[in-house]
């Protein structure tokens, strides 16, 4: 599998933080450690730098790392779209696949992301990517008067339509981040978006997530979830909930309650699909429903099924030996 970063970095900041590459290769090691990443699975880990000493200050502190004989690591000078756009070609060529990829582009600004880049790495089965979407930037120049900075916008969005949002009045944040989910979305079945907030609850940027794949999609709900305890969408320096977080959580958690009982109202389902539906259409995770099942188990609300000699524990819900018979709300 490959893991690029697009827009790499010099892999540590003034205050000797890590940076993306040195903060991705870290995780997999300790993936690696717990065993939750084989010793045999191999990693590509791309990194692709335009400054040349960005570059070279990525390359000296990922030599001192010790890691697995399962990764390779790459740094690439060069300008993320032709670089991984030179990849695509060379695969197109060959007529060959790309392996399972997670792409991370996270540029400064608006320019070098070009959407039909996002579209040729979402058409490979298990390649997803993560975007940062500098929405408060964007925002900001699209109605610049300098016809260069404009022409950015339609290539970073795939679509001429991003130029109209300026003269339609309107949440102006909202008309972009709603294009740029549409147009990811007509590439991919699972797209999720996070945002990020400044010191004065200002929405700076988002993260967009789109992938293909329910499994990828659940693991990034996950991390979202595990960052966001109140809504698994925002981060916000302004933010005063991030103490209460436990009181919110078990607040927020019973929307989801109301979605699971609108859907499944009287049937008996297997929790496998009781899990697909949370990761799929709600903004949840299988933790969460798992929560709520708990209690209401308890309540008596539902009844639980285990498969033919499963011994369950009470107030587990593996996904492939029960069924949950959930109330009927019509009655
Ligand atoms: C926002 S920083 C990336 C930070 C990195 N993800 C991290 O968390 O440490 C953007 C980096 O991309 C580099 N860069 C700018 N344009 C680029 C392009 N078109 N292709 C690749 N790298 C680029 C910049 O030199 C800078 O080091």
């Amino acid at each position: 599998m490959n893991y690029i970063d697009g827009f790499a970095g010099p892999g540590e900041y003034h205050g000797g933080e890590a940076g993306s590459p040195i903060i991705a290769i870290e995780s997999a090691i300790a993936h690696v450690a717990k065993g939750t990443i084989g010793a045999d699975v191999e990693i590509n880990f791309i990194f692709i730098e335009s400054k040349p000493e960005h570059a070279d200050h990525l390359r000296s502190r990922l030599s001192d790392l010790e890691v697995p004989s399962s990764f390779n690591i790459s740094v690439i000078d060069g300008e993320f779209s032709e670089q991984v756009g030179g990849i695509l070609d060379k695969l197109d060529n060959e007529n060959k696949s790309l392996a399972p990829t997670f792409v991370l582009v996270d540029p400064f600004g608006f320019s070098g992301i070009p959407f039909d880049l996002m579209a040729r790495i979402l058409k490979f089965p298990k390649c997803e990517v993560f975007v940062n979407v500098m929405v408060d930037f964007i925002n900001r120049f699209l109605d610049h008067p300098n016809d260069r900075v404009v022409a950015h916008f339609p290539t970073t969005f795939g679509i001429q339509e991003v130029l109209d949002i300026p003269s339609r009045g309107g949440n102006r944040v909202q008309q972009i981040l709603n294009l740029y989910r549409s147009q990811l979305e007509t590439h991919a079945k699972y797209v999720g978006r996070f945002d990020m907030h400044g010191k004065k609850d200002r929405k700076t940027y988002s993260l967009f997530f789109a992938s293909n794949s329910p499994k990828g999609f659940e693991k990034m709900k996950e991390a979202m979830w595990s960052v966001d305890k109140v809504s698994g969408n925002k981060f916000s320096d302004a933010d005063p909930s991030s103490a209460q977080g436990y009181l919110f959580e078990s607040m927020g958690i019973d929307v989801l309650w109301d979605e699971i009982i609108a859907q499944f109202s009287g049937k008996r389902v297997p929790m496998t699909e009781v899990d697909r539906f949370v990761i799929e259409n709600t903004d949840f995770i299988p933790s969460h429903a798992r929560k709520l099942l708990k209690s209401h188990e308890k309540q008596g609300d539902v009844g639980v099924i285990a498969a033919n000699g499963y011994k369950r524990r009470a107030g587990t819900f593996k996904a492939d030996k029960v069924d949950i018979v959930f109330p009927d709300i019509s009655q």
